[in-house]
């Protein structure tokens, strides 16, 4: 399974970097707000960080705007990512964009009939948002599982890339359905180390250890 970073800061991308962690990074028009910084000028410094994919996305509604905007941030690196929201301008900028050879990320998807639409639509990513279903009471994993049997039925190419992850749990969860990517925030990744038997385990080895004198370098 691939993780990406679901943020615009820079600094929490570039430390999960480091350690080997990261394989893409998202970004949407509230992270960069949140990031508080220019969306260029924030999302190039990110892709000179992260080697993989990171989705950049339009906040145009109807195609050709959207279209233009897409050429707009396709020039800002060649690791660049589209994301488009899953809406038939959406959808028809996907296979435009696309079929020029270029990655899209459709995002917003709460049906796996929506996922079907944007497998069609060619999409390199689909993201199903997994937290927020989750807060209206529906079990957002459904989801995950629905359209992985779906692709798997019909052996579309599109990734499940499992966003709106807030908990250690909707990472396992989405692994063992088989979602091929999730985009987890930095808290959250941070997290997936943690196990409090390890830091006691740890904690004992390192009081014996103490007690034997020795060093090994
Ligand atoms: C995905 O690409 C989105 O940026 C993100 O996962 C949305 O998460 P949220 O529901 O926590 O805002």
């Amino acid at each position: 399974m691939k993780f990406f970073v679901d943020t615009a800061d820079v600094k929490d991308i570039r430390e999960l970097n480091e350690l080997g962690l990261l394989d893409g990074v998202t970004t949407n028009p509230s992270l960069i707000m949140k990031a508080g910084r220019d969306i260029k000028e924030v999302t190039k410094e990110i892709c000179d960080i992260v080697d993989g994919p990171v989705s950049a996305e339009v906040t145009a509604t109807e195609f050709t705007a959207m279209m233009k905007e897409a050429d707009i941030l396709s020039k800002i690196a060649d690791n660049i990512c589209i994301k488009v929201p899953l809406t038939f301008d959406g959808l028809r900028a996907c296979k435009a964009i696309t079929s020029d050879g270029r990655k899209v990320n459709v995002t917003l998807c709460f049906a796996a009939t929506q996922a079907l639409l944007a497998a069609k639509a060619g999409a390199t990513f689909i993201s199903p948002f997994i937290g927020r279903i989750d807060d209206m009471g529906v079990d957002g994993m459904e989801l995950i599982s629905e359209i992985r049997t779906i692709y798997d039925n019909y052996d579309f190419k599109t990734e499940i890339l499992a966003a709106s992850v807030r908990t250690v749990n909707h990472v396992k969860q989405a692994a063992l359905i088989g979602a091929d990517v999730a985009t987890v925030p930095p808290a959250t990744l941070r997290a997936l180390v943690k196990h409090p038997l390890t830091d006691k385990g740890l904690d004992a080895f390192l009081a014996d250890w103490a007690k034997t004198g020795q060093k090994i370098g």
